[in-house]
């Protein structure tokens, strides 16, 4: 069983991702009780038709949680498109930290995906606050950017984006890092295929690429309700995924005690292990930069 929490505009999507997929059955908590009632009854009915068999549930009652083998969490504010993901710290990490006592209470044994935002920061609060093991405890966002990094390549060299295979590191925020030296098409790599311009244009579009849709229509929404699916497929079917989770180091690139984006293997344990990569020195420095962005933004968290 997977426990969603927060009911909006990402968790209510996931949800319906995660049952249209076949992933598991859905307990979906929203302080907002008759959202989460409403969006598990809304999906239940659509049920006969997509053809799927998984159960939800929509409540406001944390205890309902118990026995779930994965939580999500999703709730929080969104960002504005006056706003960086900073911006959103203090108050998300209000509601994060109070939605963690609440899974350590009913759900000791799960393991916990923060989406909340800043992604980092909040894995290292849930972190802290669960004392869960630290394999139990990662955030999705580089692997959304690295969809958005495929995709650009894809679109760049006009070439199925399925044939593209990148990785993207470091904080899921501006100064995450795109890793060049890493992206191919069926192998070939893309420093051969595209001039330098091409390739910093594909970077930058990255990098920007979250606040470009939430200019438009004020939220992602699909994009990461299909990572989330991706992930949750990962844990709750051992699938060894390899993706890039924020996830806490112990000395692997030279980061420890703060959890940043890096390349795991995703499966029934949560982060089973880190792969360590040689980087180039220019990703080394953009990473450096990462760690600098997150450590600033954790020594600015608020009690
Ligand atoms: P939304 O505003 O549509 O939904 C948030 C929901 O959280 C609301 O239904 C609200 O009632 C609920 N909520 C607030 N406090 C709660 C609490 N203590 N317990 C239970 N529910 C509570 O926001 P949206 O667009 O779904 O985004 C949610 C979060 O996910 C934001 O922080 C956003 O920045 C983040 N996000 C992260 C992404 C990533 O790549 N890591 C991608 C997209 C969104």
């Amino acid at each position: 069983m997977i426990t969603i929490i927060g009911a909006g505009r990402v968790g209510s999507q996931a949800a319906f991702d995660i049952l249209k997929d076949h992933v598991d059955d859905v307990v979906l908590i929203d302080i907002a009780e008759t959202l989460a009632k409403g969006e598990a009854l809304d999906m239940m009915q659509s049920a006969p038709a997509i053809e799927f068999d998984g159960r939800i549930q929509g409540t406001s009652d944390y205890s309902q949680m118990q026995g779930s083998e994965l939580v999500i969490v999703i709730a929080g504010q969104a960002r504005r498109p006056d706003q960086t993901r900073i911006d959103l710290m203090n108050n998300n990490a209000k509601i994060v930290r109070s939605i963690v006592q609440e899974v350590a209470k009913h759900a000791p044994n799960a393991k916990i995906m923060i989406v909340t935002n800043p992604v980092d920061v909040m894995t290292y609060i849930a972190r802290k606050t669960s004392g869960f093991p630290g394999n139990h405890v990662f955030g999705m966002g580089n692997i959304l950017d690295t969809l958005r990094f495929r995709s650009y390549i894809a679109q760049e060299l006009a070439v199925s984006r399925q044939d593209v295979n990148a990785l993207v590191i470091g904080e899921h925020g501006d100064s995450m890092v795109p890793l060049v030296e890493y992206a191919s098409v069926t192998g070939i790599p893309i420093t051969t295929l595209l001039s330098k311009e091409q390739i910093d244009k594909v970077v930058q579009r990255t990098i920007t690429s979250g606040a470009d849709v939430i200019k438009l229509k004020g939220s992602t929404i699909y994009a990461p309700a299909a990572v989330i699916t991706m992930m949750a497929d990962a844990v709750i079917h051992n699938r060894k995924r390899v993706m890039s989770v924020s996830t806490c180091p112990s000395g692997e690139y030279g980061c420890s005690d703060y959890s940043i984006g890096v390349p795991v293997v995703l499966g029934k344990n949560g982060v089973e292990r880190i792969i360590e990569l040689k980087l180039s020195p220019e990703s080394q420095q953009r990473f450096e930069k990462s760690i600098t962005a997150i450590k600033t933004a954790v020594a600015a968290l608020k009690d």
